[in-house]
């Protein structure tokens, strides 16, 4: 099992999502455990948003990692771009920081970019890790062109990560940006890892090709997606499930090793992007 270096640290390469979680007020003990199910089995990312059920999330990450220690967790927020100015971002750091009961976060990443300039943005997050409050920060949905013009500015290269949309179907940024990232060994985190799964997504999972792999190594379709998703030892996955069994299933992905015909087999259904591509959104 390959760990993953982020912002100096080495964790457990299979993360756990939170988008759509928390909202419930009848599933919130269950989306607890779910996520407890995932911190047991070696989980240590967490990624959450100021924006995931306007706090929700960050209420739900508080409550399901109360009994652990926090310095062994990696907890991860967003803050909207409307609020990545040097006035507001503190204002939303601080308020995801009370919601999520902690001092800190261990990666703090604009969502997406908007119309508040990078340098004010990066500005204001660099203060937020002077003060402690943040052990580092990174950016989401960002492409190669942008990524670049945040290398130029002060600061920039503190960059510790970017998250993107990436999962067998959607490999685009392998073109481009994957090797842009993997040069200034950034990691990237994986949204959409399984492909947002059967009821919401692309039903990846009903691949033929798929099914014949996750049998040969008595795994399931997920499992294969995701452990093809981290096989380079640079990408963190954050599936989200609010299934306890699934959480499981998921985190032992980590265990599997696919061979070079597993990924020849794979590639050939699916290939490599030739050209570049426009960034999978959500
Ligand atoms: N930065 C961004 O702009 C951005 C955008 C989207 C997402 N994200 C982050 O990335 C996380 C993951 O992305 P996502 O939630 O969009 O999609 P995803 O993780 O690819 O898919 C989630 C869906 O897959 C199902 N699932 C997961 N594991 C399964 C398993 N082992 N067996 C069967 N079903 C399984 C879940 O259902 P069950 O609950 O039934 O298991 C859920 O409906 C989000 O939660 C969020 O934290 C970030």
């Amino acid at each position: 099992m390959n760990q993953v270096k982020i912002a100096g640290r080495n964790v457990f390469p299979i993360g756990l999502g939170t988008w759509n979680m928390g909202d419930k007020a009848d599933k919130f003990e269950q989306e607890a455990e779910a996520i407890r199910a995932g911190l047991d089995h070696g989980v240590q990312v967490i990624d959450t948003a100021e924006m995931y059920g306007d706090g929700n999330a960050e209420r739900l990450v508080a409550h399901a990692i109360q009994p652990y220690n926090r310095e062994e967790l990696f907890l991860i927020s967003k803050v909207l771009p409307s609020n990545a100015s040097k006035k507001q971002l503190p204002v939303s750091l601080e308020n995801s920081l009370k919601r999520l009961k902690t001092d800190y976060l261990d990666l703090y990443l604009l969502h997406w970019k908007g119309n508040i300039p990078m340098e004010e943005t990066i500005e204001a997050l660099e203060k937020g890790k002077s003060q402690g409050k943040i052990k580092s920060w990174g950016v989401s949905n960002v492409d190669v062109d942008d990524l670049g013009k945040i290398m130029k500015i002060p600061d920039g290269i503190n960059c510790a990560a970017n998250q993107v949309r990436y999962n067998l179907g959607d490999r685009g940024i392998e073109f481009d940006l994957v090797p842009m990232m993997n040069k200034r060994e950034m990691p990237l985190i994986a949204y959409a890892p399984v492909a947002r799964g059967d009821s919401l997504g692309t039903n990846l999972t009903k691949q033929k090709a798929l099914k014949e792999i996750a049998e040969k190594h008595h795994s399931n379709c997920f499992q294969i997606l995701l452990a093809w998703c981290i096989r380079n030892g640079q990408t963190i996955a954050i599936p989200q499930s609010s299934n306890t069994a699934h959480v499981i299933d998921n985190v032992k992905a980590a265990e599997i090793q696919l061979t070079q015909q597993d990924l020849k087999q794979l590639n050939s259904i699916y290939p490599k992007p030739g050209r570049k591509q426009p960034l999978a959104l959500w």
